[in-house]
């Protein structure tokens, strides 16, 4: 019988970190910005795009539909050419990556068919498809939910048509996939409503230089004229903001100094407010951050996580590991997803006072955290245990990394070049 060994990371902690490092392209603009090449045959070259499990994910479902893949690593490079042959995204690949959903705006729009799996993914609460869904068939798609399949068929001539899309709900991958989709329907598709994340942004920019007609991209109306047919283009990816508030936060939870280089400050705002408000020194130079926490204490800060520009959830668990060293009692309220605390009793059983009430969790700081062997749950989880592992006393064994892998490029070298202690072990 094979045996198949789960890695983990084994973090001495206690060690500040102190140096510099290069900030990826972003995981959630590079996902939707690859499956884009489905609507078109022509030559989309990708840069920057992060060295990541999902990122090969998606290559091997935009391989299994028929397009011709080259990826270079090594560069960030990925060039994708040639016309889908297939419109089914299965559920072996779906179930582990859920933003594989953005397969079916753009399948449906290209071939007029899509067959998608319902999706899997991170598992921090119900996250439902229903505005996807509901957007499609505004714009003249018939779905049919069957075998554990989303089946939509463009009826007329097998070409969507163009919608007034209200979204009940600011849905970042909704907007993506029905963006894509309208930029092939027949008329004018508008959004309303729309999530006005940067990589969002980036999705329409890839679009246009396709020759989509996209406009109000980053605004909550986007409005969107329908064209024949998309071209090939060059892109790099926008970097990536969680990426970069997670290093800033791992500098700060072990009192050290680390600048992220080639990031967007932009993006930001809510993060870098919040992180001066628990007292770390920030300066911002063109693309790069420097958060400085070096004889510096750490204050409480209340937090409530909203759609951008508010703070983003992806970043609520790493910034819990602030707060649980922090000199106070302080609050992190989640209001996007409903079961995303799974790092709490972790975080409680390296010696933190944290304590959910609702979608609330109550932060009591402590002096310090204490290694212990902890469980990944999802990707932004796995990132606050990593932190957390890097601030404590002792060592952490942390379990589960795979989810880690999905959204951190080179996680251990990175962390390494600043100073942390961290290997992979089997
Ligand atoms: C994206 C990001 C993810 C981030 C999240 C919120 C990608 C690949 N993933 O996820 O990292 O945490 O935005 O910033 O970009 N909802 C519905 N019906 C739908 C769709 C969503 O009710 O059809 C709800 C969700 O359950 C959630 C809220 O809308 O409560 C926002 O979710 P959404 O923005 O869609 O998250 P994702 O796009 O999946």
């Amino acid at each position: 019988m094979t045996s198949f060994k789960i890695a983990k990371f084994q973090i001495e902690g206690g060690k500040a970190l102190d140096g510099e490092v290069q900030i990826s392209g972003a995981k959630n603009a590079a996902l939707p910005i690859l499956l884009c090449s489905i609507l078109t045959s022509e030559k989309v070259v990708l840069k920057n795009v992060p060295d990541l499990a999902d990122v090969k994910t998606c290559i091997q479902l935009l391989e299994d539909l028929g397009k011709k893949c080259l990826y270079e690593p090594q560069n960030g490079q990925i060039t994708l050419e040639g016309a889908v042959t297939s419109f089914v995204a299965s559920y072996e690949l779906v179930k582990t990556m859920r933003a594989s959903i953005m397969a079916l705006g753009p399948l449906v729009a290209y071939t007029g068919k899509a067959e998608v799996s319902l999706p899997g993914g991170c598992a921090i609460g119900a996250r439902p498809v229903d505005l996807h869904i509901k957007g499609l068939k505004e714009m003249g798609a018939q779905i049919r939910l069957e075998d554990g399949y989303i089946k939509a068929t463009a009826v007329g001539l097998g070409r969507l048509h163009g919608g007034h899309i209200i979204m009940d709900k600011v849905s970042v991958t909704g907007t993506e996939n029905l963006m894509m989709a309208a930029t092939l329907a027949e008329g004018e598709t508008v959004i309303e409503n729309a999530a006005l994340e940067p990589e969002v942004i980036d999705l329409a920019s890839c679009l246009n230089k396709m020759g989509a007609k996209i406009e109000g991209a980053g605004t909550s109306r986007v409005v969107i004229n329908g064209v024949e047919k998309l071209n090939g283009c060059t892109h790099a990816i926008v970097a990536d903001r969680i990426e970069t508030g997670t290093y800033l936060i791992a500098g700060i939870a072990t009192h050290g100094i680390v600048t992220c280089h080639n990031t967007m400050p932009s993006t930001l705002d809510a993060l870098l407010q919040k992180l001066r408000d628990a007292n770390a020194l920030i300066t911002v130079d063109g693309t790069s951050i420097t958060a400085d926490m070096r004889n510096r204490q750490i204050h409480p800060v209340d937090v409530v996580t909203a759609p951008h520009p508010g703070f983003p959830t992806d970043m609520q668990a790493q910034i819990t590991v602030l707060n649980a060293l922090a000199s106070g009692v302080s609050s992190v309220t989640e209001t996007i997803f409903e079961n995303r605390f799974m790092h709490i009793a972790e975080l409680n059983r390296m010696g933190a006072h944290l304590e959910i009430r609702g979608n609330t969790v109550i932060c009591e700081g402590v002096a310090s955290l204490k290694g212990a062997q902890v469980m990944s749950s999802d990707l932004r989880a796995s990132a606050s245990l990593v932190i957390a592992g890097l601030a404590a006393e002792g060592i952490t064994i942390v379990d589960r990394i795979y989810h880690m892998d999905r959204g951190y490029e080179h996680i251990e070298s990175k962390i390494r070049m600043l100073g942390g202690d961290i290997k992979r072990i089997y």
